[in-house]
């Protein structure tokens, strides 16, 4: 009894005092004196930090769900008959190509029913293995794949695999509001980098100057939601080399890999060695959001671990489901198609939104989105987003969803065909200028 009286009293005085990480090393040392590892030291601490930072700390948690709220009325005044432009969600407007529609048919009818395996069936592991083995000049083995219910549960169950209780991890904002939400829900500690617009959203120096022992993995995301930015080879291989020197894993979130639109783009695969995690997702691509079938690319063990995070969770995909995923895979041409019609649409979202004074934008480089800076005084993206969907019946995700530092900037889709997409451009142009 008397000892857990010292420890809370121990823990209360930590909490409160001011932490550095060059205490760090004296938790390690301390701790080693009394037989305990530096591992468990690290933990404490970063328990302790977490404890400190416990209220009005990094990450916007609630922004995700503030967005389906939102979403859920611009569907209601649809329904209610309002001619309503919704370029909110990062969902594309195209269905699962008719291949995969099939496939998943065929396979019900087959009796492809029944459980299956966590980490997937060999036949989809083996061609995810195989296409990217042929496109990045690799050597990947099934066993590298494990397929899991859409890109999020791949990038939780890779935080769950590759990072412990209280350890620290690296979110690069703006951000897809699921990162930071998923790491501390999971009782780990978001450690977040408000990248600039005025840096064309560089994160490279700000990794540099915030990566600390602390830091057990990195999350990247190129081409990127919200920003749309794609980072170069060169970037990609300093951000490695960081993660490298200090022993942290590298997430790389590229369920945008297709929607491509510059040079240099190299992905993780190729430029990773040990320590690294792609995940992927079939929702973009072939617009088969619904489906929720995704996957990581990793050594054999990490692979195995995350399977094994889906399998206490859900216990696996259903099995005609991943069967509709394999066949498209191989129903390139689909791809190719939605690739093309999202890249000419981003090119006309640019075109549209320059025509403003009051609305900068950067050339489109990737994914589905592209993220303008509103120039004006006091702009309030949530109150704009509502303005603008209540009076000029325009849904567009406020720049807010994706960090507090983003509140004069919205995203907005490339979700509507060419004719509907300039009319929505019209409006916002529009209701920006009345915002003033
Ligand atoms: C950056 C990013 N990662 C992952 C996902 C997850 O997609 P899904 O779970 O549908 O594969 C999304 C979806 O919007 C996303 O934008």
């Amino acid at each position: 009894m008397r000892e857990i009286a010292e420890l809370s009293k121990i823990c209360a005085s930590l909490a409160k005092s001011d932490l550095s990480v060059e205490m760090l090393d004296v938790m390690i040392s301390e701790f080693s004196r009394h037989g305990l590892s530096g591992d468990f030291a690290r933990k404490i601490f970063s328990l302790v930090l977490e404890e400190r930072g416990r209220y009005g700390g990094e990450g916007t948690p609630e922004s995700g769900l503030k967005l389906r709220e939102f979403a859920s009325r611009a569907l209601e005044l649809q329904r209610m008959g309002r001619e309503v432009y919704r370029l909110e969600l990062g969902e594309p407007d195209f269905t699962a190509p008719p291949s995969a529609v099939e496939a998943a048919c065929k396979a019900i009818r087959e009796g492809y029913s029944k459980y299956g395996p966590a980490n997937g069936i060999k036949e989809l592991r083996a061609a995810i293995a195989s296409k990217l083995s042929e496109r990045f000049g690799l050597d990947l083995k099934p066993d590298n794949i494990a397929v899991t219910a859409g890109g999020t549960f791949a990038v939780y169950g890779s935080i769950e695999a590759v990072t412990g209780l209280g350890d620290e991890v690296i979110v690069i904002e703006p951000a897809w509001p699921l990162y930071a939400h998923q790491v501390r829900w999971l009782g780990r500690r978001p450690k977040i980098i408000k990248t600039r617009f005025e840096d064309n959203w560089d994160p490279v120096n700000m990794i540099q100057e915030k990566v600390s022992r602390l830091t057990k993995l990195i999350i990247l995301n190129y081409p990127n939601n919200p920003t749309g930015r794609v980072l170069d080879e060169r970037s990609i291989r300093a951000i490695i080399e960081i993660a490298e020197d200090y022993g942290a894993w590298i997430l790389s979130d590229e369920v945008y890999m297709d929607f491509c639109y510059r040079d240099g783009f190299e992905s993780i695969l190729k430029l990773g060695t040990e320590r690294t995690i792609m995940v992927n997702s079939f929702s973009k691509t072939w617009g088969m959001t619904g489906f929720r079938v995704g996957y990581v690319v990793s050594d054999p063990e990490t692979a195995a671990r995350v399977a094994r995070a889906q399998n206490t969770a859900i216990t696996c995909i259903p099995e005609f489901v991943q069967r509709a995923a394999l066949a498209a895979l191989n129903d390139e041409e689909s791809a190719r198609r939605n690739v093309e019609l999202i890249g000419m649409r981003l090119r006309i979202l640019y075109e549209e939104l320059s025509r403003s004074r009051l609305i900068e934008v950067r050339p489109p480089e990737g994914a589905m989105y592209i993220f303008p800076r509103i120039n004006v005084e006091g702009f309030d993206s949530w109150r704009f987003a509502w303005k603008l969907l209540e009076e000029k019946g325009v849904a567009i995700a406020p720049g807010a969803c994706f960090g507090q530092s983003y509140n004069n900037h919205l995203r907005i889709s490339a979700v509507l065909d060419e004719k509907p997409l300039r009319e929505a451009c019209r409006r916002i142009r529009e209701a920006v200028e009345e915002y003033c």
